[in-house]
């Protein structure tokens, strides 16, 4: 594992921009993973004002996300689709029809993930797989457990995670139950992985993603298994292993 580490969140959205922006510039038809939350948004922003200025080209690029909550529509404003689109999609040059994230409408969960599973081997495999990671040490929508789920899957949210997630609905008991995610396998097949982290009340979960025994109670650490794994963060998420 590699480790970055970045003097503010800005320079960590920046230092993960640069490395995505240069796996495009480097091959124009990338396939990328891509997350949603708070963490990864400084790194939109920056790619969207070099998208701007022509620096870097999306028209060719395939996106495909980690998660969508079940049960709610894409266009509901709390969906991970709507999400994208408002922080990223919107403001880029992609093709829409490059973009992937999981159906949490479908009546027919199973077939909506192999389905996904397909398509992302279809698209040639993920170049580029863009993480955080929750305070239980979830990627995805992975969540601590008794074994590492492989495929896309069905999952069902820790309390940890809707409390985490509660900020963006009206409160706890709005947050959907279940999502769809990526499996550890999906996740692990990408040819590179990088895991974005800020921010103080991270530092015990990161120290035990990197540093702690591989064990799916804690899904993150199975990332120290890949061969290609970039941490970036801020001082403040180092702070416990430094
Ligand atoms: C988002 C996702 C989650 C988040 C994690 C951290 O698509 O899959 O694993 O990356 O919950 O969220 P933030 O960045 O909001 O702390």
């Amino acid at each position: 594992m590699k480790i970055i580490k970045t003097e503010s969140y800005n320079k960590m959205s920046r230092t993960a921009a640069n490395i995505l922006s240069a796996q495009v510039i480097l091959k124009s038809k990338s396939v990328l993973g891509l997350a949603t939350g708070s963490t990864p948004v400084g790194m939109y922003k920056q790619l969207i004002e070099w998208n701007r200025k022509g620096d870097v080209d999306f028209s060719a690029v395939t996106t495909f996300n980690l998660d969508e909550y079940v049960g709610l529509p894409a266009n509901d404003s709390n969906s991970y689709s709507a999400f994208m689109q408002n922080m990223f999609f919107n403001h880029i040059n992609i093709n829409p029809d490059n973009v992937h994230i999981p159906n949490g409408m479908t009546e027919r969960v199973d077939e909506e993930c192999t389905g996904y599973d397909r398509q992302i081997v279809e698209a040639g495999g993920i170049d580029i797989q863009v993480l955080g990671i929750g305070h239980n040490g979830h990627i995805g929508f992975n969540e601590p457990g008794v074994c590492f789920m492989r495929d896309t899957h069905l999952v069902e949210l820790s309390e940890s995670t809707k409390e985490a997630n509660a900020r963006f609905f009206n409160g706890k008991a709005t947050v959907p139950s279940c999502a769809i995610t990526m499996g550890m396998g999906t996740i692990m097949r990408a040819k590179k992985i990088v895991l974005l982290c800020c921010g103080k009340e991270k530092a015990e979960i990161l120290k035990k993603t990197i540093y702690g025994d591989i064990d799916p109670i804690i899904p993150a650490s199975v990332l120290q298994l890949h061969s290609d794994v970039t941490v970036i963060a801020d001082g403040p998420a180092l702070s416990a292993i430094e």
